[in-house]
């Protein structure tokens, strides 16, 4: 049988990389929970796409990854990351079937599966739940995401009907991105025709429009794939109750604080029901979710009130957005959100060294102004969600980290000279990523090859981006000749010396 049983192998996936995979992260959000989480010290990444969230997460930590992704080619480029970082991380192209039958595999503490679940077969399914029966440790935490119902409910059809042109109505050997574009322009067709479908269900033509300038190879992966299953939150129970797993919390952690997601009677009518699954669910009713990330724990135990108190105490934190930057109104499902200054503003000021402090050193500063132990949790978790705020690891943790995560950020400096695919670097302080769109990345190799000025680090860039026919893009516009792409670049460059730097420093990636 052809091995990629139907799965979308000939283009290449994205290389995007994923917070809620950093066992910090997850540690955040347990305990916000109220819940313990274990040491992470084993850690397991099923279907790594590129392998850039693996690859980070085992550079700039001292956690021992494993990872699987069955396609040799994605295979392949992780494992050159992994070659050069050195870091703690074993990558294999084996299929879930295989890779999860392996019989050198440790128990794990961590298992994370990021946009793996609805996209494949339900035998596959089971490999993974069973995987996760036998190989999590128990305290052990799984992260997962999945497209969810009834968010997917109207959009399911359109989805059909695209795959199924791609596959009966192209011409045979026809390249995927030819399947893709027949497929968008047969939706247009049929959609001039004014049906009842579309009448009936308003947003759909909406969400076509959006999807059509989306890239073709995400596409190729969310639309495209022989299976394609969104479920509902009770169905995903079912499955992952027979692995012993029990919810834990959302890891989107903007969606884990009920009062800015939820009007007061929402959560009220939520608080209501007991049974968790249905629970839920009825926060994807009322939220209308389409994608859900979660945390969930074989055997999870709430940590008694001083268990708690110690575990928050001990967390660190690091500051890496510049506070007069932070704004305090946020977006959120019921309108608008302004989070209180006389909380949020200490909170900030106390972080503002972009150093780690810990929680319990932040509350013992603002409880003379009063702010209590929740108030500082719920800063945390919102200025996390917000990407102003990070957990940060043991200071052991990051000089352990600093070598491997310094030779990964190298590898993607340098390939940041011919190509824009990764926009992250790994930090050690934070054992995660941290953004870094290609000009920064250049410019901190510039600066690492010993170039000093703003002004070098644009001429450095130019000389790399020069010598692949590339010039840069302004408001839409590329801009023209030498003179312009050099001052475009050095007045980048400057702005990055005062502004971003910093950052990049207090993080060690500079
Ligand atoms: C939608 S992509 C997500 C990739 C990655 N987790 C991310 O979010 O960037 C799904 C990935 O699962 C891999 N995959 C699909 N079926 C698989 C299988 N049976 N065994 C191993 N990997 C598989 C694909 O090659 C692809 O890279």
């Amino acid at each position: 049988m052809d091995w990629t049983r139907g799965y979308v192998t000939d283009m290449g996936y994205t290389y995007g990389y994923y917070g809620e995979l950093n066992p910090q992260r997850a540690r955040l959000a347990l305990l916000n929970a109220g819940l313990a989480c274990p040491e992470v010290t084993t850690a397991c990444e099923l279907g790594f796409g590129q392998g850039l969230s693996a690859n980070i997460h085992a550079a700039a930590s001292g956690v021992q990854w494993y990872a699987t992704d069955f396609n040799p080619v994605q295979a392949s480029f992780a494992q050159t990351l992994a070659s050069a970082s050195g870091a703690k991380l074993r990558l294999f192209d084996d299929a879930f079937e295989a890779f999860c039958a392996r019989t050198d595999l440790p128990d794990f503490d961590f298992i994370g599966l990021h946009g793996i679940w609805s996209w494949i077969s339900n035998a596959n399914r089971a490999v993974i739940v069973d995987f996760l029966r036998r190989k999590l440790k128990v305290g052990g935490v799984l992260y997962i995401s999945y497209n969810t119902l009834p968010g997917w409910g109207t959009f399911a059809p359109m989805r059909k009907l695209m795959a199924q042109h791609a596959e009966v109505m192209s011409a045979p050997g026809a390249g995927r991105e030819t399947r893709i574009n027949g497929a968008i322009e047969f939706i247009d067709r049929f959609s001039a025709l004014n049906p009842v479908f579309l009448r009936a269900n308003p947003q759909v033509a909406e969400r076509m429009e959006k999807l059509k300038n989306l890239s073709r190879n995400y596409l190729a992966h969310e639309y495209f794939n022989a299976d394609w299953e969104p479920m509902y939150f009770s169905d995903l129970h079912d499955h992952l109750s027979q692995a012993k797993l029990n919810y834990a919390c959302s890891a989107n952690l903007m969606e884990s604080v009920d009062v800015v997601n939820l009007t007061p009677s929402q959560i009220e009518f939520l608080s209501q029901i007991p049974h968790v699954a249905m629970r839920e669910t009825m926060r994807d009713f009322i939220g209308n979710l389409q994608f859900r990330r979660d945390y969930w724990v074989k055997g999870s135990h709430k940590l008694d009130r001083s268990g708690l108190r110690d575990a928050l105490g001990a967390m660190r934190v690091v500051l890496h957005s510049p506070p007069d930057s932070i704004a305090l109104t946020i977006k959120t499902p019921v309108g608008e959100a302004t989070l209180s200054e006389t909380v949020y503003k200490p909170f900030i000021q106390a972080l503002a060294d972009h150093k780690p402090h810990s929680l319990g050193e932040i509350s013992q500063v603002l409880s003379k102004a009063g702010i209590d132990a929740s108030q500082l949790i719920q800063c945390a978790i919102l200025l996390v969600s917000m990407n102003h705020l990070s957990v940060a690891q043991e200071a052991s943790a990051v000089s352990q980290a600093a070598k491997t995560a310094n030779a990964l950020n190298l590898q993607m400096m340098q390939m940041a000279r011919s190509n824009d695919d990764i926009h992250e670097l790994a930090s050690p302080v934070t054992g995660g990523g941290f953004s870094a769109n290609r000009f920064i990345q250049l410019f901190l190799l510039a600066r690492q090859q010993g170039q000093k000025t703003p002004r070098q680090w644009a001429e450095f860039a130019w000389r790399h981006i020069k010598e692949y026919g590339q010039s840069i893009l302004k408001e839409g516009k590329a801009l023209q000749g030498e003179e312009e792409n050099l001052a475009e670049l050095t007045a980048l460059a400057e702005q990055f010396e005062q502004k971003q730097l910093p950052l990049y420093k207090a993080l060690q990636i500079a």
